[in-house]
């Protein structure tokens, strides 16, 4: 059951429902390279999602794993209509992001709206991080605007949602 909003006129909506993942190393933010990825812990910058996704009347479940398989696990629990439902998700899939089919592939797989994003800014850096196996099958990707790049994708995707929402409506 998706947590319900209550509008203006009193009728009741039901949250959108954001799937956000963190892939491998980003449990060490705030301590890895913080030159290049920032000195905001990975604790922080989802405290800064969740507020923000709150206000815009969204609801954030978030996984960090090092491992590709829990992430597609992750990814098939979204489509699984007996689990908690998801309308979009939300990943900065780290190093995953230049080597991973089986990652894309779940991606595509599961036909829910994706946001790739990453603090760094991946085309500025060495050659192998430029090619994204995971941005073809997703919405769009934000790069380069540090812990401020998971919330310009959220509100990229929650915008995304809601307008394929309202011309399902037409
Ligand atoms: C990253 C960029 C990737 O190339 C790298 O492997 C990471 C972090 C980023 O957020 O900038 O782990 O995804």
């Amino acid at each position: 059951m998706k947590d319900q909003l209550q509008t203006e006129v009193g009728e009741s909506v039901a949250k959108v429902s954001i799937l956000v993942l963190h892939g491998p190393n980003l449990n060490l933010l705030g301590r890895r390279e913080p030159d290049t990825y920032g000195h905001m812990t990975l604790p922080e910058i989802d405290e800064r999602l969740q507020a923000l996704a709150a206000q815009l009347g969204a609801e954030l479940q978030t996984l960090q794993s090092n491992s590709e398989g829990a992430l597609i696990d992750a990814l098939h629990a979204a489509m699984d209509p007996a689990g908690a439902p998801v309308d979009g998700v939300l990943i900065n899939p780290g190093g995953y992001t230049h080597t991973s089919v089986a990652l894309r592939d779940a991606i595509a797989g599961i036909g829910l709206p994706a946001v790739e994003v990453h603090l760094s800014n991946v085309h500025a850096r060495e050659e192998f991080r430029h090619r994204s196996l995971i941005a073809p099958v997703c919405v769009g990707q934000i790069s380069g605007f540090g812990w401020r790049s998971y919330e310009l994708g959220l509100r990229g995707l929650l915008d995304t949602i809601a307008d394929r929402a309202a011309s399902s409506l037409l």
